[in-house]
Order: structure tokens, then C-alpha cells, then sequence
């Protein structure tokens, strides 16, 4: 699907391809059913009901109403609406000023979460996460306050893999009244998010991530919970986001992540054996290497490991010469001389984090594909220890 002969894609958490399916749904949006929703006439009806189609599929999925779900341009916009949007409501409403959010969430939450603390006077304060990156439920009842505006925590990380124990972290906010967001761009395309199960009151989605196209994401948001638009103008998404529908993404978004969660087991018993063949493979073969993230309770495609004594940077350089794409933590990060984030609130020296690679399986991969790949990994890394 994605790989030539000269090129292997191992970078399914960066972005993935279109799946042909989706895309046959989406086209003749573009094209024929391309009205404003918006509109009275003919055309604006025909785009309404593709738009209510749609918002019903996504609703069937997380299993809530379809009026609580608000489309957006991408998961970072669902980030920024769900923090910003419910704290600076609840800061109007009851004065609440404090956030708690995890250290290894994605910068578009993190970022958001300090301006807001930065900008708009809250106290950010951040959860603990153990060695694998994940987040206790016992330490998010030690810190909720009666001022509490916001939990945020990410159901599944980008960068190491590991999934957050959601449902009993909701359980906690839940009966503390306090209202939980989760980031389930990642997850999505192999987990469940069914919102009541999950015990969230707000849910973030990106399509891409999971065979949709780029710029169009989901916020589902629980009724009742308060939330300051963050786009104002015309009165789409009931008053919560304005601008004009993007009909043919928002097909292509429902029809994805029905696709997702419908395929789940099919999806999974492709990647899963390769994801535990690799980290099998370079623990055993490279010396010096470790396993980022949890080892049991990651997300079946993701695998991330550090090396001692190798610059990721040059490592990933490296892959791309020969033909392999991969990432080191997350893909905004590539480039970036700084060690990443999220591998330091694992407590990672700076000098291990500085080595991190990435390497996430999709439908296109095939176990070939991954031998050749654990063929070529090891000189690789040491050609790059050399260097240094
Ligand atoms: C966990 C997580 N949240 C949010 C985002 C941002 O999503 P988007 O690229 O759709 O803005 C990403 C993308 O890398 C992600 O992995």
C-alpha cells in the first residue's frame, strides 16, 4: 500500500494513508454533494445529511449523542479546544484555576496547558507518570482539588506507546466531579473509546491516524460539560466551533474510524506480531538498547527503544539513506537537537533520550518488510556510535 521497493514506511504514528475506502466515500463531496450545509436550498440539504451521517457514524462509535460531538480542523485543534475551551469556562463559572495534566502528553495539549497557566493565571501541575510513562489513578485522586478546572491525560502516547489506565483514571474524576479530558489521537485506531466505558467527558480524534485524511478531527465533549468557544463566527457545531463544514473530511473521518473500530482485531493480529518480533530482535541483537514505554500495555503497532551512545537524529538520517522511515519520539520532533519530553519524565538520562527511535507498523508493512529492516538495524546503530 505505501512501500516501493526502494522505500519501507515504518511511521504509521506519524501519519498514515488513506484507506481507498474512505477515499471512495469522500470524493464525490468534492465534487457533486459540495454544498454549505449551512444553506437552505437543495445542495445545502444534500451536505447536511452527509454532515449528520457522518456526526451519527463517529456517535455509534464512542457510543454517545451525536450533539456531543464537535468537528474540528485536527486532533491538535480538539487539544486546544477541550483545554482551553473547559478551563477558561470553568475558571468564568466557578473560579476554578487549577490544572492537572500528565507530563507525557502531546505539546498540543502541554503547550496549551502552559499558556493557560502562563497567560490566564491557572496553576498547571503536573501527575506523576512511573518509569513506562503511565499515569496512576490513585495519584490523580491525591491531587484533585475542589478548584480543579481540568484532568487531562492521553489514552495512548505518540511517542512511547504505553495506554493510560483511562477508565479508572475517569472513575476518579468522575465522582469528584471534575471534568477529564483525554487525547485519544493515537488510540483510536486500536482501542476502544467508548466514552462511557472510558469514563471521559471529553475525547480528542484526528483522522489521520487512522487511515483518514490529514486536517480533520473530533472533540467529543459530554452534555453539560462547560466549554468556551474558541472559534467564534457563524453558529456551526451548535455555537461551539465556527466555519464552514468540511463535508468530504468529515465523511472521510467517520468513515475511517468506523473502519477502526469495526477492523480492530483484524488490524491488530497484522501489526501485533511484528511489533513483538522487532522488540524481541533488538533487545537480543543490539547491545545498549531499551525498551521506551510499557512493555504489555502499549499500542499493538508501536515500538520505541533507546540506544546508548547513538544520536537519533543521525540514526534516522541513516534509516531514510537506506530506505527505512521511521521517527524519533514524535514526528514534530525530528530535527530538533532537544531530547524529547516525554522520554525525560521517564527519568531517562539526557544522553539515552538523546537516542530514541521510533518505529510504528501499519497495514501496509509485511513481515518481510521487518526482516529486512532487523537485517540492517544493527550496523546501522553502530555506524551511528562510531560517528559520535
Ligand atoms: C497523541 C497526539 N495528539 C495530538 C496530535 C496532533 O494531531 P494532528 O496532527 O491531527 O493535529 C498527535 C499527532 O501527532 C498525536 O500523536
Amino acid at each position: 500500500m505505501t512501500n516501493d521497493n526502494r522505500h519501507i514506511y515504518l511511521d504509521y504514528a506519524a501519519t498514515t494513508p488513506v484507506d481507498k475506502r474512505v477515499l471512495e466515500k469522500m470524493l464525490p463531496y468534492f465534487t457533486q454533494g459540495f454544498g454549505n450545509p449551512s444553506s437552505i436550498h437543495f445542495y445545502g440539504q444534500q451536505a447536511e445529511t452527509a454532515l449528520e451521517e457522518a456526526r451519527q457514524k463517529v456517535a455509534d462509535c464512542l457510543g454517545c449523542q451525536p450533539g456531543e460531538l464537535i468537528f474540528t480542523s485536527c486532533g491538535s485543534e480538539s487539544d486546544n479546544l477541550a483545554l482551553r475551551g473547559i478551563a477558561l469556562a470553568r475558571k468564568m463559572q466557578n473560579q476554578s484555576d487549577h490544572l492537572l495534566v500528565s507530563p507525557v502528553e502531546h505539546h498540543a495539549v502541554t503547550r496549551t496547558a502552559q499558556q493557560l497557566a502562563s497567560q490566564f493565571g491557572f496553576e498547571l501541575e503536573y501527575l506523576p507518570v512511573d518509569e513506562f510513562g503511565r499515569v496512576s489513578p490513585e495519584d490523580v485522586a491525591s491531587r484533585l482539588r475542589r478548584t480543579t478546572a481540568l484532568v487531562s491525560v492521553i489514552h495512548a502516547n505518540n511517542e512511547i506507546g504505553t495506554v493510560n489506565p483511562i477508565r479508572e483514571i475517569g472513575l476518579v474524576c468522575r465522582e469528584a466531579g471534575i471534568p477529564f479530558h483525554t487525547d485519544s489521537v493515537q488510540a483510536a485506531g486500536y482501542l476502544p473509546v467508548s466514552v462511557d466505558d472510558l469514563n471521559v467527558d471529553a475525547l480528542s480524534l484526528g483522522a489521520h491516524k487512522f487511515y483518514g485524511p490529514k486536517g480533520v478531527g473530533a472533540l467529543y465533549l459530554r452534555r453539560g460539560t462547560p466549554l468556551l468557544p474558541i472559534l467564534t463566527g457563524g453558529s456551526q457545531e451548535a455555537n461551539r466551533r465556527a466555519g464552514t463544514h468540511n463535508i468530504p473530511y468529515i465523511v472521510g473521518l467517520a468513515e475511517a474510524l468506523f473502519l477502526s473500530q469495526t477492523e480492530r482485531e483484524t488490524r491488530i493480529k497484522h501489526v501485533e506480531p511484528m511489533r513483538d518480533h522487532i522488540i524481541a530482535n533488538v533487545l537480543e541483537e543490539i547491545p545498549g538498547s531499551k525498551l521506551t514505554g510499557h512493555p504489555q500495555k502499549r499500542l499493538p503497532n508501536h515500538v520505541s527503544f533507546v540506544f546508548n551512545g547513538v544520536d537519533g537524529n543521525s540514526l534516522l538520517m541513516l534509516l531514510d539513506v537506506e530506505g527505512y522511515a521511521c521517527s524519533s519520539g514524535s514526528a514534530c520532533k525530528t530535527g530538533d537537537p532537544e531530547p524529547s519530553d516525554v522520554l525525560l519524565a521517564l527519568n531517562l538520562p539526557r544522553s539515552l533520550a538523546l537516542g530514541s527511535l521510533r518505529i510504528t507498523l501499519g497495514m501496509g508493512n509485511t513481515p518481510d518488510e521487518i526482516a529486512a529492516f532487523l537485517n540492517d538495524l544493527p550496523a546501522m546503530v553502530e555506524r551511528v556510535r562510531k560517528l559520535g
